[in-house]
């Protein structure tokens, strides 16, 4: 009896293992996936660059896409929220681009399913860039340089797709692999400390971080609900708020006038369920981008595992407490410092005509 049910255990594990161990795992850079439309060519990733770095995008000529995502900062601001258009405030903490092409959508609420889709969202939004495209289209045609970029790299004239085009293909190029993770999943087991291995046993196991942090990017470009505080700093801040109603009424949602929280995915697919979720962060180069959350609430990586340790914010419903000592915290943040941050890229500035 005894050494039957022995069996079925056995049974068991042989076949549920690695099912879900196939279902959830980390795995090292190949190629960085490219809509067939827009293939990458090295002009082109030149002129998307030109655009990235260039203070005619925005409306009153101040700001770049390089503002917010500064390069030497892993293309992030380091700020909780991130900077705005003058006299407004933005609501949401600056993602790394650094790997960016490897998500399935975009923004923290995924409401850009392409880089091309997401790349004139900042422009013409008011509390970023704040540039209406139409008059974008004809202030760069008045550029002789852009006008010939643009004809020899597309065969034609200065269009909004195609500045969104040559945007998201540079943001493709950035890619910073080669992470010390990286040398450990292609074999090199002298690639992590002691202690960063003693990490990553956790991370794959009792922590279960693997569940979502996951693949290449260590994403699965899903949304979740773990109830992150918002952040107290900005609790009373009336631009903020207003920012938020703003958003929240674009996206049609009725009570936008009293709405004191980011409702996450819930504005773009108006379903319970996504009530303030939102979707899973790359944790590649994640020692290079504090603060962290959506909305930047945690300065440091121990206050994230902390609030992961605990079970996640009060009342969700996808994180359980998960009992780690702290020993093993220290081990989990050794291993996201140590073993995740990728090359570096150097980017030169270019020379924007
Ligand atoms: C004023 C600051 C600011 C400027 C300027 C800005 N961004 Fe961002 N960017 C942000 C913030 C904040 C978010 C997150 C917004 C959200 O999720 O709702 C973001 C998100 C993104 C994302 C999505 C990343 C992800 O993980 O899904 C991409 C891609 C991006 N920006 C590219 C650009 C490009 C290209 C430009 C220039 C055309 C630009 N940004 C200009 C602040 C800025
Ligand atoms: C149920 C899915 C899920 C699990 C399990 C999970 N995370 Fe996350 N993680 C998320 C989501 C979603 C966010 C973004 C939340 C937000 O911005 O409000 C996040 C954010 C983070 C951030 C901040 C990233 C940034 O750029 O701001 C870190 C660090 C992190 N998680 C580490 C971990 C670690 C370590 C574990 C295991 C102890 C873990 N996560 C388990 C879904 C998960």
């Amino acid at each position: 009896m005894l050494k039957n049910r022995v069996a079925v255990v056995i049974l068991f594990l042989l076949i549920a293992l690695p099912a879900t161990l196939l279902a959830a795992q980390l795995d090292f850079f190949r190629h960085v996936p490219t809509p067939a439309e827009n293939p990458q060519t090295p002009e082109k990733i030149e002129l998307g660059k030109k655009l990235f770095f260039d203070r005619r995008l925005s409306g009153d000529g101040t700001m770049s896409c390089a503002t917010c995502h500064v390069p030497e900062q892993a293309f992030t601001d380091g700020l909780e929220i991130s900077m705005s258009y003058p006299t407004t405030k933005n609501w949401r903490n600056t993602p790394t681009l650094l790997n960016v092409a490897f998500y399935k959508s975009f923004f923290f609420d995924g409401r850009a399913a392409t880089l091309e889709e997401q790349a004139l969202f900042p422009v013409m939004s008011a509390f970023e860039m704040n540039k209406n495209l139409d008059y974008l289209e004809e202030h760069l045609k008045s550029v002789p340089a852009y006008v010939a970029e643009f004809k020899k790299v597309f065969g034609g004239e200065i269009t909004k797709p195609r500045i969104a085009m040559a945007l998201a293909a540079f943001q493709r190029s950035l890619v910073s692999m080669n992470a010390p993770l990286d040398k450990f999943l292609k074999g090199d087991k002298n690639a992590l400390s002691p202690d960063a291995k003693k990490g990553y046993e956790l991370f794959t196991g009792k922590a279960g971080c693997i569940r979502c942090h996951n693949g290449v990017l260590l994403s699965d470009s899903i949304f979740h609900g773990l109830n992150v505080p918002e952040n107290p700093s900005f609790a009373n801040d009336p631009d903020i708020a207003a920012t938020r109603r703003f958003v929240a009424k674009v996206y049609h949602f009725d009570d936008y006038k009293n709405l004191n929280e980011d409702p996450g995915r819930f504005l773009v697919t108006n379903n319970k369920q996504d009530w303030r979720a939102f979707r899973t962060p790359t944790l590649r180069n994640i020692a290079l981008t504090a603060p962290y959350m959506h909305n930047g609430v945690f300065k440091t990586l121990d206050e994230v595992i902390d609030f992961l340790n605990k079970g996640g914010g009060e009342g969700n419903k996808v994180l359980k407490p998960l009992g780690l000592t702290g020993e093993e915290k220290k081990y989990l943040k050794t291993f996201l410092v140590e073993a995740l941050t990728g090359e570096t890229l150097k980017i030169k500035y270019p020379e924007v005509p």
